[in-house]
């Protein structure tokens, strides 16, 4: 029997398996629900790295029964399914009515950029214009994070992929919420899965603390790289943070510069 016809009779007799359990527990229906309503799907943790991009699997109508090890505060890093390319998951995304802030929305801005980038920027969640016009990082602060990207690092902004924590707009520019972010942090983790960048720069305490799952703060944390799956990710502060704070900018050029280094990149001397 050829390995992949093996793990698909395993597969077969796995889920065979659980629906006895299930069975056996009383459990006489499972609901499907519609792609609209599902959550983005994030495996139980597991001690398996998932599928390289190489081996991407199409997204599939199973439902997953979450396992209980899945909440667990200790994991770093949860592996998501691959889905086949970016348009696949937007398609996927759908007209999202998975969270509450689908109700004040006008556009879902799922992200934009080199599908094959070396860099990936992962935002907090659209703000005004960005919902305006469906697109992130497009009004202030998105102008620092061009300059960054085109003055600084002297690359065109379509060479990055540019992507939010959440893919709506919070009314009023606040923070997303726990259960909003859990709605969504899948797409950018399956994002991420299917570009597979060299470097991924977390932008402010939203996406760092999501994406690495830890409480610690922005300032403790820039400057200081950091692992997503394998993948070197540098957390700095937020293009926003800048625009009120001008002075730190020099920080955020600091961490550029280390990017810059890692991709092997020239670095400007001043
Ligand atoms: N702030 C973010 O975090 N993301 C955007 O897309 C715009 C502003």
């Amino acid at each position: 029997m050829t390995d992949i016809r093996k793990e698909i009779q395993e597969i077969v007799e796995e889920i065979r398996a659980h629906v006895e359990f299930q069975r056996a527990l009383g459990v006489k229906t499972v609901e499907i629900p519609s792609p609209e309503k599902r959550s983005a799907r994030v495996a139980p943790l597991s001690t398996k790295k998932p599928a390289a991009p190489s081996a991407q699997t199409a997204l599939t109508t199973a439902t997953e029964i979450p396992d209980q090890h899945a909440e667990s505060k200790q994991a770093e890093f949860k592996p998501v399914t691959v889905p086949a390319s970016l348009e696949v998951l937007r398609q996927e995304i759908g007209d999202c009515r998975r969270c509450k802030l689908n109700k004040d929305r006008k556009t879902i801005v799922f992200g934009e950029g080199n599908p094959k980038a070396d860099i990936v920027f992962v935002g907090e969640g659209p703000g005004f214009e960005e919902d305006q016009q469906g697109r992130p990082f497009v009004g202030a602060a998105g102008q620092l994070l061009t300059d960054i990207i085109v003055k600084g690092m002297k690359i065109k902004r379509e060479d990055v992929y540019i992507c939010n924590i959440v893919k709506c707009r919070p009314p009023g520019n606040r923070n997303p919420e726990p259960d909003e972010v859990e709605a969504c942090i899948g797409f950018v983790r399956q994002q991420i899965a299917v570009i597979r960048p060299k470097v991924i720069v977390t932008l402010g305490n939203v996406s760092t603390q999501h994406l690495l799952n830890t409480k610690q703060g922005i300032t403790k944390m820039r400057g200081i790289w950091q692992e997503y799956d394998g993948i070197p990710l540098m957390p700095t502060f937020h293009p926003s943070y800048l625009l009120r704070s001008p002075g730190e900018k020099k920080w955020v050029w600091e961490d550029i510069k280390q990017v810059m280094a890692k991709l092997g990149m020239e670095t400007p001397k001043k």
